[in-house]
């Protein structure tokens, strides 16, 4: 047995809504500590996640650092920060780690500094792709660098939830190890300038082709942490997902009037309304599909996608950003805005407890994680290398050590 130091323990730093935590307690993993600011976000933790099970939610300020510290209980193995991306989109103007938003990244950093020896044996934090890009690619050196000064040693990738739900969600990760976790499942980039593209770092890294770009593989070549780059031989996701059909309420709901309808039709783009004509007169079986309404040349569009996705769920900040559902249902053409649930779908939390503020709900799941892109990092590398760590520390690996010593006589 394992003792209670020894336990699949995990802080979840910018929180939100708990989606880290859905996907990561399905294989055990026990939630210590949670932390955000937004307290409509905490109120939907509680709802869905209940008052007992919400004790650890911290409401307050990364930054404020002996708080934070004060409410972490003992040495937790891993911790999570999806910190905001607002800077790290053209929408933030790209200020980048300079920026208020993103910059929480740094008080993050100051916890896990301050932790010392409680600090976590493990690190997983994510945001957008424009994460690799920012300041050319400064800011993501950064981080790796403040990292590798903390002691971890680094991965990174790229994970859309495509490959899981119809939700076209690119994200970019990073995962970072102590020391004392290096060795197998973990396979390290020989750091002394002669790594060869056939050494084991460089085969695992390419086996995963599709997780990591040659954007991202280039930077991976280029920084060298004062660590080093450790991976797991994970392989690229099998891509197994469903129709959109199955995330989208077919019936039901309300939906828009005829004059509604029409305006959003003449917001198409004359290709789009084309094809939803062309749908339509075939009077074939439901057909769903997504749209956003955007600005173009001055002029408010509708643009609908064909691809069988819906666009990344974002946070309802003006019309632009809410989703619009089209469906294309025997000869007939239904419209309306995208409901929470479908958001919760899409984020692979089908079964969340909505709150009864719609914006509210649409907020919280368009700033979250999609379940089951983390679920998968959570089975292919962090609960294999939390295995191996505990192996190695189990009774039966104190056998097999002892049963290797030399016995003393005993006279
Ligand atoms: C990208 S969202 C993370 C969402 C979360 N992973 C989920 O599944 O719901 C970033 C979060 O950081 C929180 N945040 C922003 N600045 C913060 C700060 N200074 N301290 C704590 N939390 C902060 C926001 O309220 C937001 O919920």
């Amino acid at each position: 047995m394992l003792g209670e130091r020894d336990a699949k323990t995990f802080c979840e730093f910018f929180a939100g809504i708990g989606l880290v935590h859905e996907a990561l307690r399905r294989s055990g993993w026990q939630c210590v500590y949670a932390n955000d600011i937004d307290p409509k976000k905490r109120a939907m933790y509680e709802g869905n996640y209940g008052a007992a099970a919400s004790d650890h939610y911290h409401l307050g300020d990364v930054w404020a650092a002996e708080e934070v510290l004060a409410r972490i209980p003992g040495r937790p193995f891993l911790a999570t920060a999806s910190f905001p991306c607002t800077d790290m989109s053209l929408a933030g103007k790209r200020a980048g780690l300079k920026g208020e938003q993103s910059g929480a990244l740094f008080g993050f950093l100051q916890v896990l500094e301050r932790l010392e020896e409680r600090r976590p044996r493990m690190v997983l934090l994510e945001n957008v792709p424009g994460f690799l890009t920012s300041h050319g690619g400064a800011d993501f050196a950064t981080a790796i660098d403040e990292l590798a000064a903390l002691g971890y040693w680094l991965d990174s990738f790229v994970i859309d939830a495509q490959w899981f739900v119809p939700q076209s969600r690119p994200r970019l990760f990073l995962v970072g190890y102590q020391e004392d976790l290096v060795g197998r499942p973990l396979i390290v980039k020989r750091a002394d300038g002669v790594d060869s593209l056939a050494s084991p770092w460089h085969e695992a890294v390419l086996r995963a082709d599709w997780i990591r770009p040659s954007r991202l593989r280039t930077a991976m070549e280029s920084i060298e942490p004062a660590t080093g780059w450790a991976t797991v031989d994970c392989d690229n996701p099998a891509a197994r997902r469903s129709a959109l059909n199955n995330y989208i309420d077919l019936d039901g709901h309300e939906w828009w009037n005829a004059k509604e309808n029409s305006r959003h039709f003449d917001m198409m783009f004359d290709r789009h309304r084309r094809q939803i004509e062309m749908l339509r007169d075939d009077r074939g079986p439901a057909v769903a599909l997504t749209g956003f309404r955007r600005v173009r040349e001055g002029k408010q569009r509708l643009e609908v996608r064909f691809d069988g996705l819906a666009g990344c769920l974002r946070t309802p900040r003006g019309g632009s950003a809410k989703q619009v559902v089209i469906v294309i249902d025997r000869g007939e053409v239904r419209m309306r805005w995208m409901t929470p649930r479908e958001y919760a779908r899409l984020q692979g939390a089908g079964d969340y407890v909505l709150p009864e503020n719609t914006i509210q709900g649409l907020f919280g799941f368009g700033d979250a994680v999609c379940v089951p892109v983390i679920e998968w990092i959570d089975r292919r590398v962090l609960t294999p290398v939390f295995e191996a760590w505990a192996a190695e520390r189990s009774p039966a690996a104190d056998l097999r050590v002892a049963a290797k010593q030399p016995m003393t006589s005993v006279r």
